[in-house]
């Protein structure tokens, strides 16, 4: 047998990956590092499936038609570099190696170059949708060479979800720009969690519910305009009880968000790149104060709150929350796909932002009914990347910023942190205000280091001897 593809790296999300090619036709060769996990997959999960299973790296190259077709799908870092050296002892020119891990784009463009120069084609791909979109259909973005591309671009399209729009897969653009996408997907998946995440605290800490009525609410959201991955699986975990104690499991998981590094990568060249994410970042944030468990414990006892005065309309707030959480989130898109514009610019990506929010309308973890809108805003403003700048946008906004400024004010008096839902409001403002006090700033500068400033009135670069 000569197989289709290969695909190595038997976590989770490969065997569901590796099930979903085969179920889709093609046969597909498999190889882990560990035996043991290779043999547990085809005795447990593969039936009548074309997986055909390899123990060493020779046997598996050599069970492939050429070229050779192998996407990984392992941990991001060192491990990628591994497999990919490794193979090249016994890949030859033109076959393709597909990196489906959330690596970080700047290894992806390292990798992209040195196996130019080995004649081996390389893409680095985005995937999202957790351990069922592999299996069922995944929301794919492959960046690299149009060339790597078009040699598997029918089985991607084949296993990626599907929606009304197509399926959730293009090719996002040349050097890393897959993953580059993939890594702001990420960035803004960290925003709408935790704009749930503080709508939550609000309900149950202001408005006293309990987990069952804000799971209705949510529910209730989630065939509205908030319809969305995120919003549905927040409901499902609302009500979900826990096996053990028959409480709420919710109620029993420490308050210590972790991470593997994609929102902050976000944030980081966000801050490289110039791109004001203030949401995206502030998102990273929130879960690196939450990890302080025991400081944040012992500083509560020592910074007793006043209690409020404001008495609060349960439904009204419930309504100011809906339409504060839609700002956050359309927020959280515009300050993301703004970043990609500008780094699409910055790195020649050619990215096509309405085809990413295209793709991102299955399989993925951000995919929300909201994308539609967004992409019209999109298409008719093909100039501007800030989404801000159309007729859309003001009127959404508009109709949202009542219910913000109640949210917040709310939050205020009953001293609860809005870490993320004060950042989106604070960026409309800033971003939205011609006269800033950065005037301030470049006076401060010019004045401790001489650092010059411009002016308003004349042209120049100018600088004052402040105390002379
Ligand atoms: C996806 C997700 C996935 C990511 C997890 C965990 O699109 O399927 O983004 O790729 O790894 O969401 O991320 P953190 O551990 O950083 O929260």
């Amino acid at each position: 047998i000569k197989a289709d593809i290969g695909l190595i790296g038997l976590g989770v999300m490969g065997q569901n990956l590796a099930l979903n090619i085969a179920r889709n036709g093609y046969a597909v060769s498999v190889f882990n590092k560990t035996e043991e996990k290779t043999r547990e997959f085809i005795d447990e999960k593969v039936k009548e499936e074309k997986i055909y299973p390899f123990y060493t790296l020779k046997d598996f190259v050599e069970s492939l038609k050429k070229p050779r077709k192998i996407i990984l799908i392992i941990k991001a870092g060192t491990p990628v570099d591994d497999v990919i050296n490794e193979l090249l002892s016994y890949l030859e020119k033109g076959d393709l190696i597909v990196d489906s891990g959330n690596s970080y784009f700047m290894d992806t463009s390292r990798r992209l170059k040195v196996l130019k120069e080995k004649n081996i084609l390389f893409l680095g791909m985005g995937i999202s949708g957790g351990e069922y979109g592999a299996l069922y259909g995944p929301s794919l973005m492959p960046g690299g060479t149009k060339e790597a591309y078009e040699l598997i671009k029918d089985v991607l399209l084949k296993v990626a979800a599907k929606t009304e729009d197509g399926p959730c897969c293009t090719y996002v653009g040349n050097d890393s720009a897959g993953h580059f996408v993939k890594m702001v997907h990420n960035g803004i998946e960290y925003a709408i969690m935790q704009l749930i995440a503080e709508v939550y605290d609000f309900m149950r800490k202001i408005l006293n519910m309990t987990n069952e009525e804000i799971g209705d609410v949510f529910e209730r959201w989630n065939q509205e305009e908030l319809d969305s991955y995120l919003m549905e699986i927040s409901y499902k975990i609302m009500r979900y009880k826990d096996k053990e104690t028959g409480g709420f499991l919710l109620d029993y998981i420490l308050d210590k968000a972790e991470q593997k590094g994609t929102g902050k990568w976000t944030a980081q060249t966000s801050l490289d790149l110039g791109v004001p994410t203030p949401t995206l970042n502030l998102a990273v944030e929130a879960r690196v104060i939450s990890h302080y468990k025991e400081e944040r414990k012992t500083l509560s006892k020592l910074y007793s709150k006043e209690k409020n005065t404001i008495s609060v309309n349960k439904e009204e707030m419930i309504e100011h929350l809906k339409k504060t959480l839609l700002f956050g989130v359309f927020m959280s898109f515009s300050q993301g796909l703004w970043l990609i514009y500008e780094a699409s610019k910055q790195y020649n990506y050619g990215v096509d932002l309405s085809e990413i929010l295209r793709i991102w309308k299955g399989g993925c973890i951000i995919r929300a009914k909201i994308l539609d809108f967004l992409r019209d805003i999109i298409r008719e403003n093909e100039e501007y990347a800030n989404l801000l700048h159309s007729d859309k946008s003001i009127e959404f906004i508009k109709d949202k910023l009542n219910s913000v400024y109640q949210v917040l004010e709310i939050g205020r008096n009953y001293r609860i942190p809005l870490m993320i839902i004060n950042s989106a409001v604070d960026y409309y403002f800033a971003l939205t205000e011609e006269n800033l006090p950065a005037n301030l700033i470049q006076a401060q500068r010019d004045f401790f280091g001489a650092h010059t400033y411009e002016r308003v009135d004349k042209e120049g670069i100018f600088h004052t001897e402040w105390e002379k």
